[in-house]
Parts: structure tokens; C-alpha cells; sequence
């Protein structure tokens, strides 16, 4: 077993002229509940998705499990991205939205093996009733499931969510939770999770990473280590970050 799951080393991300991540390093260890703090505009899904390999940054080294990132086999990572972006009445079912997350192709009539494993990552998020409900019919809290299903459908050690829990009810996001710390035990996963929620970072994380930008700090939770970092990812919104619609 490795120390640890992620390490960032130096991490700069740049976005035409606009630097969205600087000087980020950090390291997570494995097995550890994750939650990633900071305002709007910080980078926090600029980090995730560098995380998964999806942004190249432009300096710096992200290593996953002892392994420089690109060597690390994508299948082993489950994300559940921000979700707002979609579109409901594209004509789909639950089960095809869980199996998408083993195939790189839309996967209709899915059936057999590929059927059995869909459903049994439903059931494991307790979504097993939804399989054949088309997705425009499915609640917020509804879709986040499935969503949630399709990223542990590989049953991958490391899972990244952004914001899983928007847009739920507060019983929804305590079934969440349950599910994806399950999850983390049986597995021995290491989840990482942007929130907004103080809750969140204290009662689930075991580590706390909070952001503006730059890396604010990355420690054990605790009340006054979650407290001390919110007030600072948060404090300086005003005047050290503004906003660049123009260019967003
Ligand atoms: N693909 C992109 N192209 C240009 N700018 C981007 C892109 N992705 C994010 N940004 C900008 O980088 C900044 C950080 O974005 P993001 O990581 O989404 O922040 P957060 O998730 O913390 O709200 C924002 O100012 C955003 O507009
Ligand atoms: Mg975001």
C-alpha cells in the first residue's frame, strides 16, 4: 500500500492569460475522505479535472499512487462532475447513464453482463428502482445517484466529485453519504469531494483542502482547522479574486 493516493507537486494551470492555479502542492493520503474547499472561481474543478488528467497543467507534476499521472490507468478513477450542465431531455435511461461509465461509447440496449453490472451499481447507491426511468424524470438528488453509480461502476479507488451534493435535499445528501462512505470503507477508496458545506468538511472528511487559487492549506479536519480555513479561502474573495466574466 502506498502513502499516498495524490500528490500535486508545483501545479500551474493557466487559461489564456489568466492563471487559475498557482504554486498548488499538496498530498492526499490513501484512504482518506477528501473535502475541498473554496469560493467560486477558486480552481476547485480546475484541480479535479487536473487531477484526472483531463487539464495538462502547464507546470508542475501530479502523481497518483507513486505514479507519475499519465501512467496511472483511468479506469481506476470514478468522477462525478458538476452537474448543472445537463441537459434533461436528452432521450435516456438511468441504466444507460450508469453503463456509460465502463464504455466509451453510449451504450443502448445494454444487456447481459454489461446489464448485471449496471444494476448492481445501482443497487449499490440504492438506485436500482430508477434503471429504466428516463432521465428527465428523475429528481436532482435522483440523478446524482445514478451519476454516482456511473462513477463507482468500475469500483475504482480514487473518486473525485464536484459538488455531488447541489441541488439535494438535506435527506438525499445524508443517503449520499452513507453510500459513499460505505463505499470508501469496503473498498479502502480514497474519495476527494468539492463542497461548500462546513458540515461536510467536518463530519465526513478526515482532511480538509481549501483553495483560492493558490493552495490556502491541506490538513486533518478538525471544527477549527475547517473554521480557519473557510475564513480564509472565503475572506479574500473581494479583493484578491476578481471576477473575469469577460473572458469566462
Ligand atoms: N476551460 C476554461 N477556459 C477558460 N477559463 C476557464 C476554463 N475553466 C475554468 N476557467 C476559469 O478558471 C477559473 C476557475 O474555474 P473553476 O475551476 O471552474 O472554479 P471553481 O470550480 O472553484 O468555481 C474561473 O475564473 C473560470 O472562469
Ligand atoms: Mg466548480
Amino acid at each position: 500500500m502506498t502513502a499516498f493516493a495524490i500528490e500535486a507537486d508545483n501545479i500551474h494551470v493557466r487559461f489564456g492569460d489568466y492563471w487559475a492555479l498557482t504554486e498548488v502542492s499538496f498530498a492526499i493520503p490513501d484512504g482518506a475522505f477528501v473535502a475541498v474547499l473554496g469560493p467560486n472561481g477558486a480552481g476547485k474543478s480546475t484541480l479535479l479535472k487536473t487531477c484526472l488528467g483531463l487539464i495538462r497543467p502547464q507546470s508542475g507534476l501530479m502523481r497518483l499512487y507513486d505514479r507519475p499521472l499519465a501512467e496511472f490507468d483511468a479506469s481506476r478513477m470514478g468522477y462525478v462532475p458538476q452537474i448543472k450542465t445537463l441537459d434533461r431531455s436528452f432521450p435516456a435511461l438511468a441504466i444507460e447513464l450508469a453503463a456509460s461509465g465502463v464504455l466509451s461509447a453510449w451504450p443502448w440496449h445494454i444487456q447481459g453482463a454489461l446489464r448485471r453490472q449496471a444494476m448492481e451499481a445501482l443497487e449499490q447507491v440504492g438506485a436500482d428502482h430508477l434503471a429504466s426511468r428516463p432521465l428527465a424524470r428523475l429528481s436532482g438528488g435522483e440523478l446524482q445517484r445514478v451519476y454516482l453509480a456511473r462513477a463507482l461502476i468500475r469500483r475504482p479507488p480514487l473518486v473525485l466529485l464536484d459538488e455531488p451534493a447541489t441541488g439535494i435535499d438535506p435527506a438525499g445528501e445524508r443517503d449520499m453519504f452513507r453510500v459513499l462512505e460505505r463505499y470508501q470503507e469496503t473498498e479502502k477508496a480514497t474519495i476527494m469531494m468539492i463542497t461548500h458545506d462546513w458540515h461536510t468538511a467536518v463530519h465526513h472528511a478526515t482532511h480538509i483542502l481549501a483553495i483560492n487559487r493558490r493552495l490556502i492549506g491541506c490538513g486533518e479536519s478538525s471544527p477549527a482547522f475547517a473554521e480557519e480555513m473557510l475564513r480564509e479561502a472565503f475572506g479574500h474573495i473581494g479583493h484578491e479574486h476578481p471576477h473575469r466574466e469577460a473572458n469566462a
